[in-house]
């Protein structure tokens, strides 16, 4: 992943660097805290493998999500930017130990830690951010956020539990696969944009919305992810495509080739999908599945659908810079190839 300076080749900037130029002072700050808080004075392993990770880039967007809320909302203190940090560590936890259990290669254009070290690095260094972020939260003295940001973690973790009793079997259908990607993405995107609302002392009505916001943005930035599993390239996401084909997981687009394909269509994801049986050239039939049936279209447009979610969600808000960038984002993360 290049830098986030470098992401776009345009000279105009786009919807993301004009975000992230909204916070960048803040942004500074949140990633010299990220830097503090990831040593270990014990274990020379712990910084290695955070760098490592860490120090590859990524957006960021969950953090910036954290610090424009806040802004949004009027906040003028101090404590967002511990959030917006503890949002990134959350993430970047719930990385480490997504690679291991995706057996994934590649993260952020880099080999993945798992593979560079091992799963039982990978998973404990995953757990050490966990509890970094969780030291960093408790920092702010606000019990209602630690709420916040405590049940967003146990529910990323139970999506990442039902994805992996769904991978496989077929009879999933759009429901389940709703449960699993709020879990797993949008619960942490909403909880970035809610705690930003709350720190900020917002009325209920605010809080809730600033809320929805993170959800539909965070469903959105999932769907996408999974049409680019499919129909993105490795090089410009920095991970590899076919990952989700590989593992068996049954996201929407396999959900909807299944139901709109013809017997043989299903009889090849019965092979492929349920029965993990693949060969050569099969990622590539699949895909010609896909666009046959629609299916990467169609995902692509409940992304779109989500997006209008969010940007609706704004509604409760002043109109301002602040307003139209995070409407905007709505609109890169379903166009973004990144
Ligand atoms: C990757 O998130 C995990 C998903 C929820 C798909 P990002 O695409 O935001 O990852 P980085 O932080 O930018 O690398
Ligand atoms: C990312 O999920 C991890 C979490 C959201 C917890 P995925 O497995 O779908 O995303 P990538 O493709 O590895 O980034
Ligand atoms: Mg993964
Ligand atoms: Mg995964």
């Amino acid at each position: 992943m290049p830098p986030i300076s470098a992401m776009s080749p345009d000279p105009a900037p786009g919807p993301f660097e004009r975000l992230v130029a909204l916070v960048a002072d803040d942004l500074d700050r949140v990633g010299a805290l990220i830097h503090e808080r990831m040593s270990s004075q014990h274990a020379p392993r712990i910084p290695e493998i955070s760098a490592h990770l860490i120090e590859a880039g990524g957006k960021r967007l969950r953090p910036i999500l954290t610090l424009a809320a806040a802004r949004l909302c009027g906040y003028e203190g101090e404590d967002h930017v511990k959030l917006a940090a503890t949002v990134e560590f959350i993430h970047s936890a719930t990385l480490l130990h997504d690679d291991v259990v995706d057996e994934s290669a590649k993260r952020r254009g880099r080999a993945t830690a798992n593979i560079l070290w091992d799963n039982k690095s990978s998973v404990l260094v995953g757990d050490y951010l966990f509890a970094r972020a969780f030291q960093l939260m408790v920092e702010t003295g606000s019990v209602r956020v630690l709420g916040i940001l405590s049940d967003a973690s146990a529910v990323i973790a139970e999506g990442e539990v039902l994805q992996l009793i769904t991978a496989h079997d077929l009879t999933t259908g759009l429901d389940r696969y709703e449960q699993v990607i709020r879990g797993k993405t949008a619960a942490l995107f909403a909880a970035a944009t809610e705690v930003g609302a709350v720190i900020a002392g917002r009325p209920e009505a605010e809080v809730a919305a600033m809320r929805t916001y993170g959800d539909a943005l965070g469903i959105a930035f999932q769907l996408a992810d999974d049409w680019l599993d499919y129909g993105g390239s490795a090089e410009s996401l920095g991970k590899n495509t076919g990952d989700d084909f590989r593992e068996g997981k049954v996201t929407m687009p396999v959900i909807l080739a299944v139901q709109r394909g013809d017997a043989s269509a299903r009889a090849f994801w019965q092979r492929t999908i349920a029965k993990g049986r693949q060969g050569e050239g099969d990622l590539e039939q699949a895909l010609a599945h896909l666009h046959a049936t629609g299916a990467l279209e169609a995902t692509r447009q409940a992304a779109r659908e989500e997006a209008a979610r969010a940007i609706a969600a704004l509604d409760a808000f002043p109109e301002g810079e602040m307003k139209t960038a995070l409407a905007d984002i709505a609109g890169f993360v379903v166009a973004r190839t990144v």
